[in-house]
């Protein structure tokens, strides 16, 4: 993969346009199998909200969430193993995430119309000390990125399809979120809405 020099805005590293149109259709495809082994299905935060996206996972941990907690765990929560994470998502962390080590997990997000994430950190994983990485595929997503404390000041960033973000050294543990898709905006999913693919390395679970 020929890999740009990103934009660094506040240590979030933005690879724009890293995956062509043919990569981008390949990993739908990919990710529609994956889906099929382990279908998506709607978290509940632990407070008992519905969360706006749909998620699955593949990799030997799956990031879950419900009434018992935010949490990886190795199967589905119909009881399957995750399915493995596909070669070609192996291939996009293998050129950003400047590490050896590879993720254990691959969390799927599918962004409907009126989807969204509220600001977080991604502090689940047990250590740190490796990126997450983070690839954009469909409608256009509005990313906005924050600080190592909630709250602040923020910037924003519209994320478009074949956009890979990298989170990691002072950004790991960065809040950040998605505000709102345009839905609608890129004819990569028939049917309209966005895919956010990210990649962790996760220890001690
Ligand atoms: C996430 O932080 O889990 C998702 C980020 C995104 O959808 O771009
Ligand atoms: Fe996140």
């Amino acid at each position: 993969m020929n890999v740009p020099e990103p934009l660094r805005i506040r240590d979030f590293l933005v690879y724009r346009g890293l995956l062509s149109r043919a990569a981008q259709e390949a990993l739908v495809g990919d990710i529609r199998g994956l889906a099929r082994a382990a279908p998506m299905f709607a978290p509940t935060t632990p407070g008992g909200r519905k969360m706006s996206v749909q998620m699955t996972s593949g990799g030997r941990l799956g990031w879950v969430t419900d009434r018992a907690g935010y949490r990886y765990q190795d199967h589905h929560p119909g009881g399957e193993k995750w399915p493995p994470i596909p070669a070609r998502v192996l291939d996009i962390w293998e050129a950003v995430a400047q590490t050896m080590r590879a993720p254990d997990c691959c969390l799927v997000n599918f962004y409907g119309e009126g989807a969204k994430m509220g600001m977080h950190q991604d502090r689940d994983e047990g250590c740190f000390d490796w990126p997450v990485v983070s690839v954009s595929l469909g409608d256009d997503a509005q990313f906005r990125m924050g600080n190592v404390e909630r709250g602040g000041k923020t910037d924003s960033l519209w994320l478009t399809s074949g956009d890979v973000v990298v989170m990691g050294g002072a950004a790991r543990l960065a809040y950040h979120g998605v505000d709102k898709i345009r839905f609608g905006s890129s004819s990569l999913l028939p049917k309209g809405g966005r895919i956010n693919l990210t990649l962790r390395a996760v220890e001690g679970v």
